[in-house]
């Protein structure tokens, strides 16, 4: 089946019909990031980044380019901090200076957030539900960041791809970056739709304050 034009791609595909998987890129926007939009847009696929608020105020144009083709956006944080650790008024600073940051520079406002090692418990989900976030996980880690081997990174993927899956994976790992072209071609090949997580949700969420995944 021959992928549609890219920003029809969102709106055609319907998850209950057709084989979906979310790829999901945290820690960018980093200078690998225009390299990957580059390859996902000649895969006509999409995907979902998580930013570091700091990241987007030294490079908002890469950020804005994101969203310009079409992918997804979250809040990683500004710091990149492990959330129970910190105080209620730090954790909402984190969230909050990055939705302005995001905003800024996209001109979106983020609905998504997900939390930095995945470190969460329920006053963070609290808190997040205040800045109007919804919890996104994921349901395989490549560990892209301890392997940094393109090969391993692709039988990684490729072994935790399943229909429906949130692949976690880092724009800032110049080894996924490079690993993409193949990974997007044979996930393809296998007949996955690679779609952002809100199509992936089916249009029913993100809801703020709600854990998915
Ligand atoms: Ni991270």
């Amino acid at each position: 089946m021959a992928f549609t034009s890219l920003p029809a791609q969102a709106a055609a595909v319907d998850c209950d019909r057709v084989k979906c998987l979310a790829l999901t890129f945290d820690d960018g926007p980093s200078e690998h990031t225009p390299t990957l939009l580059k390859a996902l847009k000649k895969a006509g696929a999409k995907a979902t980044f998580f930013l570091v608020g700091k990241r987007v105020e030294e490079r908002p144009e890469i950020a804005g380019q994101v969203v310009k083709q079409g992918h997804a956006i979250g809040n990683h944080t500004y710091s990149h901090a492990s959330l129970p650790t910190h105080r209620d008024d730090e954790i909402l600073d984190e969230l909050k200076v990055t939705q302005e940051a995001i905003e800024q520079a996209t001109g979106v406002r983020a609905t998504m957030f997900r939390p930095p090692y995945g470190h969460t418990d329920e006053r963070v989900l609290a808190l997040a539900d205040q800045v109007e976030l919804a919890q996104i996980l994921w349901t395989g880690t490549t560990l892209d960041w301890q392997l940094r081997d393109t090969k391993k990174i692709k039988a990684a993927v490729l072994k935790l791809a399943k229909r429906d899956g949130v692949i976690l994976m880092h724009d800032v790992v110049p080894a996924t970056v490079k690993a993409m072209p193949a990974v997007l071609k044979e996930l393809k090949k296998r007949g996955y739709h690679l779609v952002t997580v809100p199509t992936l949700l089916r249009g029913e969420g993100p809801t703020a304050g709600v854990s998915y995944f």
